[in-house]
C-alpha cells in the first residue's frame, strides 16, 4: 500500500511518471481509469483549491468523492483521529484525503495501513500535491529546471508548501534561495536574504507566499501596508525581468503580489491551479491503479 505523506514516499521514476502522467491528462479527454474508485476527503481547515481539485480531479477520472464535514461531524462529540478515520475505512474508501493542522496527522493515519493515505496539507511541516504541481508548472515552462533558481519569498517559517517545496526542487537539482524578514526565516542551510532587491538578478522563480502575520506572536510589521512595502511583487520589483512568477493561493492581493502583477504573462497562479487537477489525476492514477 503506498501513501503520499511527503514526496519522499515517490521514487525519482515515479515522479517522472507524475509529471508525464499530469501532461498527458492535461492534453488528452481523460478516460475514466478509477471508475467504481471511492475517495474520502477529510479536511479540518479550510481549502478552496486543494478541496476542490482533488474532486474535480477525482471525478474527472471516474471516481466517486465523499466529503465528511469535521465541523459537522462526531469530531464535535469528542472522537479522535484515530477513530474517525477507522470508522471511515470501514466503509472501504480506496483513498483518504486528509488536511489537518498537525504535522504529523497524515503520517499517523498513513502508519495504520488501512487505505491509502494522501496528505492535502499539514500543519507547516508538508503540502506534497502543492509541490508537485508547482513543479509540473515549472518544468511545462522550462524543459529541464536542473539548474534553475527559484526564490521562496515571504512567511517561509509558516508555510507547508515552501517545507515540502524546499524538499523536491532541490531533489530535484533546483537552487533554492531564501527571502524573507528575519522572524520569517526558518533555519535552513540554503542562501538566505532579507531583500528581494538582492538577488532578483539571478533567479529564474518568484514563488510569493502569503504573509501570515497573524500566526507570530511578536509581530515585526504593525500592518500588512508596511509588509507589503517591502515583499510585494510588483512591476517596480520586477520591472522586464524574464521571470516566473507563483503562488500557490489564496493570494493577499497588493500584499503579497499587486493587482497589475497578478494580470502579467509571467505570473502563472491560476496556472498552477489549473495544473493542480491534472497533477491530483496523475497522483491518484499511481497510488490506486499503479502502485
Ligand atoms: N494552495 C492551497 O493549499 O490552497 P487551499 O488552502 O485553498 O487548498
Amino acid at each position: 500500500m503506498q501513501h503520499l505523506v511527503d514526496t519522499n514516499n515517490f521514487s525519482d521514476k515515479q515522479i517522472a511518471q507524475l509529471l508525464d502522467d499530469a501532461k498527458n491528462f492535461k492534453n488528452n479527454r481523460p478516460i475514466q481509469l478509477l471508475r467504481d474508485r471511492l475517495l474520502i476527503t477529510l479536511f479540518f481547515e479550510p481549502s478552496t483549491r486543494t478541496r476542490s481539485s482533488f474532486e474535480v480531479a477525482a471525478k474527472k477520472l471516474g471516481a466517486a468523492v465523499i466529503h465528511l464535514d469535521p465541523s459537522r461531524s462526531s469530531t464535535k462529540k469528542g472522537e479522535s483521529l484515530e477513530d474517525t478515520f477507522t470508522n471511515l475505512c470501514a466503509m472501504e474508501p480506496d483513498a483518504v484525503i486528509i488536511r489537518h493542522s498537525e504535522n504529523e496527522a497524515p503520517g499517523m493515519l498513513a502508519d495504520m495501513e488501512m487505505t491509502p493515505v494522501i496528505n492535502a496539507g499539514a500543519g507547516n511541516y508538508a503540502h506534497p500535491t502543492q509541490a508537485l504541481l508547482d513543479l509540473f508548472t515549472m518544468v511545462e515552462h522550462f524543459g529541464d529546471v536542473k539548474g534553475k533558481t527559484i526564490a521562496i519569498v515571504g512567511d517561509i517559517v509558516s508555510s507547508r508548501v515552501a517545507s515540502s517545496g524546499i524538499r523536491l526542487f532541490t531533489r530535484m537539482g533546483l537552487n533554492v534561495v531564501l527571502v524573507a524578514p528575519k522572524p520569517f526565516m526558518p533555519k535552513s542551510d540554503l542562501p538566505q536574504y532579507e531583500h528581494l532587491e538582492d538577488v532578483i538578478d539571478k533567479v529564474d522563480v518568484i514563488m510569493s507566499l502569503r504573509a501570515q502575520l497573524e500566526r507570530h506572536s511578536s509581530p515585526i510589521f504593525d500592518n500588512y501596508n508596511e509588509y507589503a512595502r517591502h515583499y510585494c511583487i510588483d512591476h517596480d520589483r520586477l520591472r522586464d525581468k524574464e521571470i516566473l512568477l507563483l503562488h500557490p493561493g489564496p493570494v493577499m492581493r497588493n500584499i503579497d503580489i499587486s493587482d497589475k502583477m497578478l494580470e502579467d504573462q509571467r505570473c502563472k497562479v491560476l496556472e498552477q491551479v489549473k495544473n493542480g487537477v491534472y497533477m491530483r489525476m496523475a497522483i491518484l492514477k499511481l497510488l490506486l491503479l499503479d502502485s
